[in-house]
């Protein structure tokens, strides 16, 4: 079987073997790490599938074909990494064009547009777009990209993805969302409206911490798009290389039960940190809009310390199972300080996130022996 044959396929189906067929030469079970930079060409200007692999490659190919059919996309490019791709979606707009921001995201992505496309003529606003009014009134007649995360990093806030692409359509933009936190097994943008998909797949699609990559995957019907960010991922050359695109096919074929697993534990340590004294307030997309949007709440947690930052320094640093670091998605559980670490390039910004937060990346470890780590981290508060 090959591309559309898989259609009628479950998800867990499609992951495993869309863009991964066996190959037709070999029968290998996996595609082949295709190293060539260049392939031969029958005459002056006649290539075969491939000529030059920043222009394509057949292991970037199959992934690009794997991960668009799992967005139900009709256009999917890998980029070297999340950033790379979102660059390449802002990258579209002309000087004076706007783009709505929402106010919790992850803070390269405002430092990409703040420190770097302002300079070049972007303006934009960012906006809580859990509220539907505040959207309406950030917009102006020269929105192109209103640009979401769901679940949002660090504050794990959802926003109504089919609300808000039904705004932006009206205004003439894009709907943009980063499904990084969610995958395309727990929630897919485009069936909700969404234009334009962003990944970072450092994190859960590669899902061990060894790779860092980007996607993004367009709806159907933007073909002028698809040129246009098929012409910036080979003009500017940001593209992963073919043994960066390898783990993350891997990556695909255990999402599935992967996520599956991370949401299992992820809502135990939820559950068990709303009842401890010492946290104040828990952020776990577990309410009414997550369970209409998404298959189930995923693998990230955050939660506020009553003491506060000092407090929230000391629990990420005492913990043994989870490691101290950046990153997520992946097997292994990290805990880090959004404010000093991932997000320190956002203080003094509308995105600037509470010193008292700790966020948990939920990996796939005995979930008892997880609660018993975070217990012991926060009993040493109380000496
Ligand atoms: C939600 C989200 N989007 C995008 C990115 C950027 O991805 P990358 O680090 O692969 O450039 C990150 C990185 O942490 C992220 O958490």
């Amino acid at each position: 079987m090959t591309g559309s044959d898989w259609d009628d396929a479950a998800f867990e189906t499609r992951a495993i073997h869309l863009g991964q067929e066996p190959d037709p030469i070999t029968g290998a079970v996996v595609p082949p790490i295709n190293l060539a930079s260049t392939f031969a060409q029958d005459a002056v200007g006649a290539p075969r599938a491939f000529e030059y692999s920043r222009s394509g490659n057949p292991t970037r190919a199959a992934l690009e074909t794997a991960l668009a059919g799992l967005e139900g996309a009709a256009h999917g490019f890998a980029f070297a990494s999340g950033l790379a791709a979102t660059d390449a979606i802002l990258r579209q707009l002309d000087p004076g064009a706007h783009v709505v921001l929402p106010d919790d995201a992850y803070g390269g992505t405002y430092r990409l547009v703040n420190a770097v496309h302002r300079r070049a003529g972007l303006t934009f606003t960012s906006a809580d777009l859990t509220d539907i009014d505040a959207l309406r009134t950030a917009c102006t007649d020269r929105t192109r990209i209103v640009w979401l995360e769901t679940p949002s990093n660090p504050r794990l806030r959802v926003i109504d993805i089919a609300a808000v692409s039904a705004v932006a359509h009206e205004r003439g933009a894009w709907c943009a969302v980063d499904n990084t936190f969610a995958t395309p097994y727990l929630q897919r943008p485009i069936e909700l409206g969404a234009d334009v998909v962003v990944h970072s797949t450092t994190k859960y699609l590669g899902g061990h911490s060894d790779v860092v990559g980007g996607f993004a995957a367009l709806a159907p019907g933007l073909d002028g798009l698809a040129d246009g960010i098929a012409f910036v991922q080979n003009a500017t050359g940001a593209v992963p290389g073919p043994f960066d695109c390898y783990p993350v096919l891997r990556g695909l074929k255990t999402l599935a039960v992967r996520m599956d697993r991370h949401s299992e534990n992820a809502t135990r340590i939820a559950a068990f940190l709303r009842d401890h004294a010492a946290v104040a307030e828990v952020f776990y997309p577990d309410g009414e809009l997550a369970a209409k949007q998404m298959r189930a709440a995923g693998g990230m947690v955050s939660f506020t310390l009553a003491d506060g930052e000092d407090a929230a320094v000391r629990v990420v640093g005492a913990t043994r199972v989870f490691t101290l670091a950046e990153s997520l998605g992946a097997v292994e559980s990290l805990i880090e300080h959004p404010a000093r670490m991932t997000h320190a390039s956002v203080v003094g910004s509308p995105l600037a996130v509470d010193p008292a937060l700790v966020r948990l990346s939920v990996g796939l470890e005995s979930v008892a022996d997880l609660v018993d780590d975070l217990r012991r981290a926060l009993d040493t508060l109380r000496r």
